[in-house]
């Protein structure tokens, strides 16, 4: 039987941005539930939440101060549960983000360690002697910007690690009774009905004993992205076994952050840790179509197709949207094309169907401490000067939301909202796209063209990466286009940025 998670196509909600209901500016889960015809319509299965927990947001409630509550901007529990039944009642699945690299600082079990060398929580946290000449104990860096990956503690005279802020600690993956307390938080919420986890940064778990220096040339990119360790692997096969002791096949689809495909691949086990891993590789691929044959032709070698399942991915909230990375909507069209066809799971971010650009924000304006500000702005809702939202939102809307939102799409036999809901369509109609094998075919430089094939379902998707015609013969019906009405039909030239999905005969 296939999983389920194989065949869905996920939706990424930042619920911040998402809609606000009780009108302070901030968007809630409430504000999520009054949404589930929207994407009941646009035809997503499962959705996934970013961190809904109580938060000092330092991080953006990535700085987690108790995993098994609701922040109060966003709701409580009762909340939660009336949006987790009313999304399965209509058939949709959900996720949550679980963070389990680090804590908030402000967390129960951080405050108890800070206070005294002999806390109980001690050992949750990763405290180290620095040099005697007041430096950290290693050369770590940590993220975003160019400062130590350690904070300096006086009580104590030690050093405590955090890959990202110094209000987020990294956790002490090594000591089993944090490995004990963290399969609580996970049995937590699958005992409320989740359907999975979306796991934050988890190649981080396992840190090396020594705890080495990073490669003096390499450090500068932060060690998130260097931590490639075997520790690891057994991590997430204890995590597993406490997921899928749970009816349903609940999915775990982790955010591997390291830049070789391989080494993210591994964390699939052997089909004993990660249902998924994210590729973020797209996100990184100039606009070519010989460099996408490439990232896709790695992306495939590295899965093996016995137990690792691919992903796709053009958005979510530490990228760069699409269209302002593309610098075209229709680019961005063939862009979302391939995210729906390719073999694989897609993950969609919210805004992405409507084709939203970056936030611009003034000097003095920045609020991510990433600097990520950009791709998590409001979605508008609609066409009048609040978009939908009660009162003024709590950060600016993104560019053209007068005409880039959900009411003026709906209703545009060529927005960039027809077209997703439209390609999402085409996609739950056919087994080739959502399971089938794939293979090249041979084409034209500018052109990406690739056959997805299950039974007598046979698809033929054609991607044009320039702005130029090209001629291409298909003997084939044509199913899906971006650049025309399919009714036009097909005269043996694929225009400029455009892709054409075809039926040809199995
Ligand atoms: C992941 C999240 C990112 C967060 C970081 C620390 O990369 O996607 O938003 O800041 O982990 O938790
Ligand atoms: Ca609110």
């Amino acid at each position: 039987m296939t999983p389920w998670w194989h065949e869905a196509v996920v939706y990424q909600i930042y619920p911040r941005s998402f809609l606000d209901t009780n009108g302070d500016g901030v968007g809630d889960l409430n504000g999520i539930t009054a949404k589930l015809d929207y994407l009941e319509w646009l035809g997503v299965d499962c959705l996934w939440l970013t961190p809904i927990y109580p938060s000092p947001m330092a991080d953006f409630s990535y700085d987690v101060a108790n995993y098994t509550d609701v922040e109060p901007l966003f709701g409580d529990l009762a909340i939660f549960d009336h949006l987790l039944a009313a999304a399965h009642g209509r058939g949709m699945k959900v996720i949550l983000d679980w963070v389990p690299n680090h804590t908030s600082s402000h967390h129960p079990w951080f405050v108890d360690a800070v206070s005294s060398p002999s806390s109980a929580f001690r050992d949750f946290y990763i405290w180290k002697k620095g040099g005697a000449d007041g430096t950290p104990p290693n050369n770590w860096v940590r993220a975003w910007v160019d400062a130590p990956a350690w904070t300096y503690d006086d009580t104590s005279g030690e050093w405590y690690l955090h890959c990202f802020l110094a209000e987020q600690p990294d956790l002490n993956w090594a000591n089993p009774a944090v490995r004990t307390a963290m399969a609580e938080t996970l049995r937590f919420w699958l005992d409320r009905g989740v359907d999975g986890f979306r796991m934050d940064v988890i190649h981080l778990l396992g840190k090396d004993p020594a705890f080495a220096d990073d490669d003096e040339e390499l450090k500068g990119l932060g060690h998130v992205v260097l931590n490639n360790r075997p520790e690891t692997h057994p991590y997430l096969r204890e995590i597993r076994e406490v997921v899928k002791h749970y009816d349903g096949d609940p999915l775990i689809v982790g955010e591997v952050y390291l830049l070789d495909p391989a080494a993210v691949a591994e964390h699939y086990g052997n089909g004993d840790e990660l249902d998924l891993a994210f590729n973020f590789q797209p996100l990184f691929t100039p606009w070519r179509a010989p460099a996408w044959k490439d990232a896709i032709t790695a992306a495939y070698a590295t899965h093996d197709p016995r137990h690792a399942w691919p992903t796709w991915v053009l958005n979510n909230h530490d990228a760069s949207r699409v269209v302002s990375r593309l610098k075209s909507i229709e680019r961005a069209k063939v862009a979302a094309v391939l995210l729906c066809t390719l073999r694989g799971t897609p993950f969609l971010y919210q805004g992405e169907e409507l084709g939203l650009e970056n936030a611009v924000l003034g000097d003095g304006e920045v609020i991510d401490p990433g600097f990520r500000d950009g791709a998590r702005a409001p979605v508008p809702w609609g066409s009048g000067p609040g978009h939908g939202w009660p009162v003024a939102p709590w950060m600016t809307f993104p560019p053209n939301a007068a005409t880039t939102n959900v009411e003026v799409e709906r209703g545009e036999p060529t927005s960039m909202l027809t077209l997703y809901r439209d390609l999402i369509g085409v996609r739950k109609e056919s087994t080739a796209l959502r399971r089938g094998s794939f293979s090249w075919v041979d084409a034209p430089s500018e052109l990406l063209v690739y056959r997805r094939s299950e039974g007598n379902d046979v698809r033929l998707i054609v991607c044009n990466f320039s702005h130029d015609s090209v001629g291409f013969s298909v003997d084939g019906r044509l199913d899906f286009a971006t650049g025309r009405d399919h009714h036009e039909g097909f005269d043996g030239i694929v225009r400029g940025d455009e892709a054409l999905i075809f039926s040809i005969p199995a």
